[in-house]
């Protein structure tokens, strides 16, 4: 899968991508990540890729002139199956999506800032716009990465351990299980015998009963 990220602030990506399972999923080659910084694409020549809103108001509006020229050169190579802008307006960020995302051959995220970008970007480029939640942080960035990192995991192959993936909450539809490891005691507080007992069936059973109160205490709308 090939992910090309139109952003301000290529920089912001590096700690996130070069770390754990993104790093692995890159060396593998079973994810490209392609950054483009959009202050190439001005023709200002300041570099300019804001401007001030048409009608007054405060903020500034990214301009559709940069932003059009790289999508355009991006799409005049290869075929995009989803072009996503990133904004707390958008349709909120589930597993499904992830899931589906992760099937995918090109997709090209747009990273917004200030005020938001020109709404023509929106009617002719964006095919699709995602919220990763219900509050407002700096720019698209850190919702790109979070999107990127939530798609590359469960590509196969990126994980090593093929089931793991499979069983992370939400999956199916439920929240994990709690989980413990050495020791078995710690200060008096101990293991639930059943994880100790080498009972694989009843082993699966508690942890799925587990997965089932957990979720109707802490997130009962997901049942
Ligand atoms: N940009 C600013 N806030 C955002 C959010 N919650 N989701 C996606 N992009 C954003």
């Amino acid at each position: 899968m090939r992910i090309d990220i139109l952003t301000i602030f290529p920089e912001m990506f590096q700690g996130p991508f070069s770390h754990s399972i993104i790093k692995r999923a890159t060396e593998k080659k079973l994810a490209e990540i392609h950054l483009h910084d959009i202050r190439d694409y001005s023709t200002n020549k300041h570099k300019r890729i804001d401007d001030y809103p048409f009608g007054g108001g405060a903020g500034m509006v990214m301009m559709i002139e940069p932003i059009a020229k790289c999508i355009d050169a991006l799409k005049s190579k290869r075929k995009y199956d989803e072009i996503i802008f990133l904004t707390p307006d958008g349709e909120k960020l589930t597993q499904n999506i992830s899931n589906r995302l992760s099937t995918y051959k090109n997709i090209i995220m747009l990273c917004g800032h200030y005020k938001g970008v020109d709404e023509r970007v929106r009617e002719q480029y964006i095919t699709m716009e995602i919220s990763i939640g219900d509050y407002v942080i700096s720019g698209g960035e850190l919702a790109a990465a979070v999107l990127s990192d939530s798609i590359i995991r469960i590509i196969p192959g990126v994980i090593g351990d093929e089931t793991s993936a499979l069983s992370d909450s939400f999956q199916d539809g439920l929240l994990s299980p709690p989980v413990y490891t050495r020791p078995s005691s710690y200060k008096g507080l101990k293991v639930p015998d059943i994880l100790l007992s080498g009972n694989d069936k009843k082993i699966d059973e508690w942890r799925h009963e587990q997965a089932i109160k957990r979720t109707k205490n802490r997130r009962p709308g997901l049942l």
